[in-house]
């Protein structure tokens, strides 16, 4: 009883953090990225991206270009050249 009680406690608590971030710019030389954060939580469970509880993730050139972006759309039919996620 005292898990479902905090699994429906996560669960309100995701619902009401779902719109804390919405588009995020990450600038780069080679063009900026911009990451949807609605169309691609919309599109999948939080906890693809997140352990745990939701929060900030730092996202850096390794992490990009690894699991946290490329790897998902090379999986999934994302975009995967330069071009289509670097925006100039
Ligand atoms: C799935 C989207 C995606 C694809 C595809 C992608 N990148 Fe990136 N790239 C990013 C993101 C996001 C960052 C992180 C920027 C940051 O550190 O804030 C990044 C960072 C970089 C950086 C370091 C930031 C800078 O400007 O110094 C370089 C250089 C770069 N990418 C080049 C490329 C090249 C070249 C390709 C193609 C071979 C490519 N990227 C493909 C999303 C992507
Ligand atoms: C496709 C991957 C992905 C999915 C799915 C996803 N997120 Fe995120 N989320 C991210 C990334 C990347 C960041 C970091 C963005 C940034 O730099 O602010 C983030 C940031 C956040 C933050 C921190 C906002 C801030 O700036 O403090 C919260 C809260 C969050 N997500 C909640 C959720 C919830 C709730 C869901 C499910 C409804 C979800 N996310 C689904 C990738 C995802
Ligand atoms: C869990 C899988 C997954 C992860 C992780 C993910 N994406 Fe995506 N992304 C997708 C899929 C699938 C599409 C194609 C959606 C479509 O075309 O309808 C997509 C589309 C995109 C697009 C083109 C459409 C748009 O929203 O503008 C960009 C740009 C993009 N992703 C950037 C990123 C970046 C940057 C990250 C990492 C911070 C990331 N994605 C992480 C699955 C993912």
């Amino acid at each position: 009883m005292k898990k479902l009680i905090i699994a429906i406690m996560l669960v309100a608590f995701a619902c009401t953090v779902v719109y804390a971030v919405e588009v995020v710019t990450y600038e780069s030389k080679k063009g900026n990225v911009t990451f949807d954060h609605t169309t691609h939580s919309a599109a999948t469970e939080c906890t693809v991206c997140h352990e745990g509880e939701p929060a900030k993730i730092a996202i850096d050139k390794k992490a990009a270009h690894g699991d946290a972006c490329k790897g998902c759309h090379k999986a999934n039919g994302g975009p995967t050249k330069c071009n289509d996620c670097h925006k100039k």
